[in-house]
């Protein structure tokens, strides 16, 4: 049985990552969503919140799992018995980043790393941007899951 991670801040779940998460549930056995913990200080969201969105969201794919990690990533793989990490590619800007951690993470435990194309619908769609738009007063509505969009509404207008 493969096993993989699609690993990520997800402060939110944006289409975009949704798209690479569905791709890899059909190309897998199963998936786990994994957020980062550590990595989750400043965020619009707390880490229990994405972990609720995300299950919302992926709620009708069965092979998909969601989960946090703290510390490196390599680690929650061999505890889990993950084979490969998932990451989506949007533009030529991610790859040196990407590389550098998936050449890392293979060297440092032989974890390998599958890179999948960004649907092009979204190859220009961040976390980041959609906060930023959204918090302007933007309309993010066909960026982000509805679940998403809802709680976003929410959360820009109490703060
Ligand atoms: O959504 P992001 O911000 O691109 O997610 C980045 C994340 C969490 C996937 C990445 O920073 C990561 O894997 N961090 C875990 C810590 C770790 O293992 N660092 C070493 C990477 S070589």
């Amino acid at each position: 049985m493969r096993r993989v991670a699609c690993p990520g801040s997800f402060d939110p779940v944006t289409n975009g990552h949704l798209d690479i998460i569905r791709r890899a549930a059909r190309l897998h056995d199963e998936v786990l969503v994994v957020v980062g913990a550590n990595l989750a200080k400043e965020g619009l969201f707390t880490v229990e919140e994405r972990l609720g969105m995300l299950r919302e969201v992926t709620s009708d794919l069965p092979n998909v799992g969601v989960d946090k990690f703290t510390g490196l990533l390599v680690d929650f793989c061999r505890d889990r018995g993950v084979s490969a990490i998932v990451k989506g590619l949007r533009a030529v800007s991610d790859f040196d980043y990407e590389m550098q951690m998936a050449q890392m993470n293979y060297n440092q435990a032989g974890v390998e790393t599958l890179f999948m194309t960004t649907n092009p619908l979204y190859a220009f769609l961040s976390s980041s941007l959609v906060k930023e738009f959204a918090r302007h007063g933007g309309d993010v509505a066909g960026l982000v899951p509805m679940p998403v969009l809802d709680r976003l509404t929410a959360r820009l207008r109490d703060s």
